[in-house]
């Protein structure tokens, strides 16, 4: 099969397509045809080794994706196909059902093929969606919610998202909007429109108005783009407030500490993602409450161009591939 691989760390020419061989499903195994995936800020930091967030990131990096070289040579962590084959204790799926779903950190979805576990992060895909769409869905929302979860949002609550309109960004709008919070969305002049049409209540132009300048407070701040700092939002929020993170080793190490500041808290996301996720994900999409933004759209023999262009850090919302 065809499939964009990776043998050393670093910028996005080491991705090229080679031919490798096809999966073989395992019992417990349904084995995928891959008709679209997505380049995300996971495939590109982890190919890069994270090597722009800090040594200690970086370390972290290699040690659990290979110290020299990765260990894993097909990055994709979401996609949407068709089932091949199943494994021989396989219930759930048949041979044609249309999926969409999450590898994650085990990756493998920029190929023709790939398998994944009956209980893994795999839904049956909803019929309205293209599987397109459905291959932007997994990344964002699975980001938003365990970030959002903690938090318990709800009505009479007041979130602040920053850089809502980049992939977490855009499903966290829609995610704290679904959980009945009061949601202001702070983006570019150019996706003003977009974030409101998704829900959000208020919406501010960064290039226009600092928020924290403007003497408004909120129950949660939430930097969906990792370009805020606990420090320089922490009088934007109200007593016992809380910041999430989503990148930032310094991020990591505020939200361990025992104490809080004036009992405003950082928290860091710690739960991963589980096959009740992409059903509750889906079940929203099936209730017209989510959907996914997609920019653009490229074939997997331009992976390369797919990854610089995420590499932006510009894009808005998420960046799909597809296989012919
Ligand atoms: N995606 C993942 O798998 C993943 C996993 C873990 C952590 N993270 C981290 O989570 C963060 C967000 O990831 P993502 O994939 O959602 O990002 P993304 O889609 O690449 O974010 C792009 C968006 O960020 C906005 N932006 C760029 N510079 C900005 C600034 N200075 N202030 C406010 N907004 C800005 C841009 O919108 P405007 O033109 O409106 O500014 C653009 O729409 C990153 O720090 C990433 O490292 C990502």
């Amino acid at each position: 099969m065809r499939a964009v691989v990776y043998d050393r760390y670093g910028p996005p020419d080491v991705l090229r397509l080679e031919d490798v061989e096809r999966p073989v499903p395992g019992p417990d195994e349904v084995l995928i045809r891959v008709r679209a995936t997505t380049v995300n800020r996971l495939d590109c930091a982890t190919r890069d080794a994270n090597r722009r967030s800090g040594h200690a990131i970086a370390l972290i990096s290699r040690l659990v994706f290979g110290i020299r070289r990765p260990r894993r040579r097909i990055l994709g962590s979401e996609l949407a196909g068709v089932v091949e084959a199943v494994g021989t204790s396989v219930r759930e799926f048949t041979v044609g059902d249309e999926v969409f779903g999450a590898t994650g950190m085990g990756f493998g979805a920029h190929a023709e093929f790939v398998c994944m576990r009956e209980n893994a992060r795999i839904a049956h895909k909803p019929d309205s969606m293209s599987f397109e769409e459905a291959a932007a869905v997994c990344d964002g929302a699975f980001n938003a919610l365990s970030c959002l979860r903690p938090v318990h949002l709800g009505k009479g609550r007041t979130i602040l998202i920053y850089g809502a309109s980049g992939s977490i960004g855009t499903a966290g709008v829609q995610l704290a909007r679904y959980f009945g919070a009061d949601v202001t969305a702070v983006c570019s002049t150019k996706n003003l429109e977009l974030v409101k049409s998704l829900g959000a209540d208020a919406v501010i132009d960064y290039t226009q108005e600092d928020f924290t300048e403007n003497g408004q407070t909120y129950d949660v701040i939430f930097d969906a783009v990792g370009k805020l700092s606990f420090r320089r939002c922490r009088s934007s929020l109200k007593p016992g407030g809380s910041y999430l993170a989503t990148d930032g080793f310094r991020n990591l190490l505020l939200a361990l500490r025992p104490w809080s500041a004036g009992g405003k808290k950082v928290r860091f996301p710690s739960s991963m993602a589980t096959k009740k996720d992409i059903l509750f994900v889906k079940a929203l999409i099936e209730g017209g409450t989510y959907h996914p933004v997609i920019d653009r759209r490229y074939p997997l023999e331009q992976v390369v161009d797919a990854t610089k262009y995420v590499e932006t850090e510009q894009k808005t919302g998420n960046v799909v591939v597809t296989l012919s």
